[in-house]
């Protein structure tokens, strides 16, 4: 890893079906002015990817990794497994279980791989990046900066009255 103010955000899902989702999380570090990049990796599809993107990773200015799968979702686990980068965790809405399946299987780790889980679907994607930017934001004013702009007019813009 090399100069901190230049850490990046490296966006994983384990299929094409996930982009619907995590092209928020996209979206919120845009806003936020925190660089990323993004990957289609499957732990269960295509193994080799996985293996040969964390073996490189820590090498590449990624500071986090948000991974995105729905189902039996291995990928931020596996991901968690094989690196020592902090690994957010996004539970995609599955066809059958609604999500219900990915969030479990995200969320219990056994202890000594952690994975951060955020919740099911767009909210934990938004969330994700928010989260990872604020981990970024700890080495770098202006994402700091942005981050806290972001807050304030999230604030202003709720109205004190429905009508
Ligand atoms: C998981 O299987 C992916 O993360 C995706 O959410 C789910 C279904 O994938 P597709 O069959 O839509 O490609 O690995």
């Amino acid at each position: 890893m090399k100069k901190n103010s230049k850490l990046k955000v490296s966006i994983i899902m384990g299929s094409q079906s996930d982009y619907k989702v995590m092209k928020l999380a996209e979206k919120t570090l845009k806003k936020i002015g925190v660089s990323f990049e993004t990957k289609i990796i499957s732990a269960h599809r295509t193994p080799q990817r996985m293996y040969k993107y964390a073996a490189k990773v820590e090498q590449n200015n990624i500071g986090v990794i948000i991974a995105g799968a729905g189902g039996s979702a291995h990928l931020p686990g596996m991901i968690s497994a094989l690196t020592h980068l902090p690994v957010l965790g996004v539970p995609v809405e599955s066809k059958k279980l609604k999500g219900l399946d990915s969030l479990l299987s995200i969320a219990q780790m056994p202890k000594g791989i952690p994975v951060g889980t955020l919740a099911i679907g767009e909210d934990g994607a938004i969330n994700a990046a928010l989260l990872a930017a604020a981990i970024i934001a700890n080495n770098n004013s202006n994402v700091r900066k942005k981050l806290k702009n972001f807050r304030t007019s999230q604030t202003k813009s709720v109205k004190k009255s429905p009508k």
